[in-house]
C-alpha cells in the first residue's frame, strides 16, 4: 500500500565481511513491495460497496470450507441451506481471524517501539504499516460478517442471552487483579534488567491508561492461547527493552500466520479458478484473495524476526528461553488444542458460542426447525463421528507439519515445543467426540432451564 513517506534504504545491518546480513535485505525488500502493492485499498473499496444480496447466489469458497461440511445436518441440507453454510464458514472464521488481529495491532506497536529504540528503523516502519493494514482488514472482516449473520439469522440470534451468558462464564476469572499484575511485573521489571533504555513507549502510554491492568481478555489466537493473567504479563515482557523477547512475539505471530495461511490459501486458489472461468467473483472472495497477498508480506516478517533476526542479539537468558518456550507450549494447549466438528479450520474444541450459532441457524426461517429438532440434528452433527471430523483432522495434520517445519530452526526451543509435542498428541477425533458430548450437556441444559 502508498503510505505518505516514501521508504528509506533498508537498513545497513553488516555480517563480519562488511556485506548486509540476508535477513536485513529481506526485510528491506520486503518492506519496500508492501508499501507499493495496493492490496489493502482493494479490501477497502470491497468492503465500503459491500451487500449481502449481491453475492449471496454463490459460494465464496470450495463447498468443503462451509460450516457442519460432512455432518448429517449438511448431508440433508438443500442447496440454498449449503451456500448458507459456505457463507457462515467465512464469518466464523474471519471473525476469529478479527479478533487475532486486533490482538496484533496492540503488539506490533509494542515490539516496534523496542526495535525502532535499538534502531531497527525499517523493521519499526514495517511494523507500523502492518498495523495501518490490519485496521482496514478487521473492519471489512467485520462488516461483511456481521452483514451476513444478520442477512441468514437475524439480529435476534446474535444477541440472544445464551450467547451472553456462556460469554461471560469464558471469560470468568480472567479480569486482573491490579496487585497480581503489579507484582507479576515487578519479578519480570527484576529478570529483565538492563533493558530498560529500549522500554517500548506505546507500552509506557498503555501502562498509563487506568485499565490496562483490567483489560478484558481478547479471543483471538493470543487471547486463546495465554489465558487469564498471563495476557497483560506477556505483553510486558514482550514491550519490556529486551530485543529477544520483542523478537520471540513473533514465533506466536507466526502460529497466526500459518493458521491463516491454512485456511486462506485454499480461498486464493478459488478465487483464482472464478477468475480464469470469467464467472461473477463474489467480493468476500476477493477480500480473502487480496488479504492473503497483504498478509504473505507479514508472514515473511514474522519468519525473519522469530528464525533469524532474534540472532543479531546476545544470547537469551534461562528467563527469556523459559517466557519463550512458555508462549509457544501454551498456544498448543490453548489455541491449537483441539478439533471442531463444524468449522474444519479450527483447532480448539467447540464451545458454546458455535453450538448458539448453529442452533440459531437451525431455527431460522432458513432451516425452520423447532427448539427439539434443531437439538436433535445438533448432537448427531458435534457429538457422532460423521466426514467433517475426518477433514478437520486433515487440515489440522497440514498446519502441525507447518508448524514443525518451521520451529525445527528455532534453537532456544525445547523439544516439546520444536516438535510440537503437544498439537501433535491432541485433538483426536475420540477425544473431540468425549468432549463435545459434555459441552453439549451443558448447553442443553442452558436451552431448556
Ligand atoms: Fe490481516
Ligand atoms: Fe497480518
Amino acid at each position: 500500500m502508498k503510505t505518505s513517506s516514501t521508504p528509506k534504504e533498508p537498513i545497513s545491518l553488516t555480517n563480519g565481511n562488511g556485506e548486509v546480513k540476508k535477513h536485513h535485505k529481506l526485510i528491506g525488500t520486503t518492506y519496500r513491495n508492501n508499501s507499493n502493492s495496493d492490496y489493502t485499498e482493494n479490501i477497502e473499496e470491497l468492503c465500503r460497496s459491500f451487500k449481502y444480496s449481491e453475492n449471496s447466489n454463490h459460494y465464496w469458497s470450495e463447498p468443503h470450507q462451509s460450516l457442519l461440511y460432512g455432518s448429517p445436518i449438511y448431508e440433508g441440507a438443500s442447496p440454498a441451506q449449503k451456500l448458507a453454510l459456505n457463507h457462515l464458514h467465512w464469518f466464523a472464521n474471519y471473525n476469529y481471524i478479527s479478533n487475532s488481529e486486533t490482538e496484533t495491532v496492540v503488539l506490533n506497536q509494542v515490539t516496534a517501539d523496542v526495535f525502532d529504540a535499538i534502531g531497527y528503523e525499517t523493521v519499526a516502519k514495517e511494523l507500523a504499516m502492518e498495523t495501518e493494514q490490519e485496521h482496514h482488514h478487521i473492519k471489512a472482516f467485520r462488516k461483511i460478517g456481521l452483514m451476513t449473520v444478520i442477512a441468514l439469522i437475524g439480529k435476534e440470534g446474535l444477541n440472544s442471552s445464551y450467547q451472553w451468558n456462556s460469554y461471560k462464564s469464558t471469560l470468568g476469572t480472567n479480569f486482573i487483579p491490579t496487585s497480581k499484575y503489579y507484582s507479576l511485573r515487578f519479578v519480570a521489571k527484576g529478570l529483565l534488567n538492563g533493558t530498560k533504555q529500549h522500554y517500548s513507549q506505546y507500552l509506557k502510554d498503555l501502562e498509563q491508561k487506568d485499565d490496562f491492568a483490567f483489560r478484558v481478555p481478547t479471543t483471538g489466537i493470543i487471547g486463546r492461547s495465554l489465558k487469564h493473567d498471563l495476557q497483560n504479563f506477556f505483553t510486558f515482557n514482550w514491550g519490556g527493552g529486551s530485543p529477544f523477547l520483542a523478537c520471540q512475539f513473533y514465533a506466536l505471530r507466526m502460529i497466526a500466520n500459518m493458521h491463516l495461511k491454512n485456511l486462506e490459501h485454499p480461498i486464493a486458489k478459488y478465487f483464482k479458478k472464478v477468475e480464469k472461468s470469467g464467472e461473477f467473483i463474489p467480493a468476500p472472495t476477493a477480500v480473502s484473495h487480496y488479504h492473503f497477498l497483504d498478509e504473505s508480506f507479514h508472514t515473511t516478517i514474522s519468519h525473519v524476526i522469530a528464525q533469524d533476526m532474534y540472532k543479531d542479539f546476545s544470547k537469551p537468558t534461562a528467563y527469556e528461553k523459559y517466557l519463550g518456550n512458555l508462549a509457544i507450549y501454551m498456544s498448543q494447549h490453548g489455541a491449537l488444542g483441539g478439533l471442531s466438528a463444524v468449522l474444519p479450520h479450527r483447532y480448539f474444541n467447540d464451545d458454546y458460542l458455535v453450538m448458539e450459532i448453529v442452533y440459531r441457524l437451525l431455527q431460522s426461517p432458513l432451516f425452520g426447525m423447532s427448539s427439539s429438532e434443531a437439538m436433535e440434528w445438533m448432537y448427531k452433527s458435534f457429538c457422532c463421528e460423521h466426514e467433517g471430523f475426518h477433514l478437520a483432522a486433515k487440515n489440522r495434520q497440514r498446519l502441525t507439519s507447518d508448524l514443525q517445519r518451521f520451529f525445527a530452526d528455532v534453537d532456544y526451543l525445547l523439544p516439546v515445543n520444536r516438535e510440537m509435542r503437544i498439537m501433535s498428541s491432541r485433538g483426536s477425533i475420540d477425544d473431540t467426540i468425549q468432549n463435545n458430548i459434555k459441552t453439549f450437556k451443558r448447553f442443553s441444559h442452558l436451552v431448556t432451564n
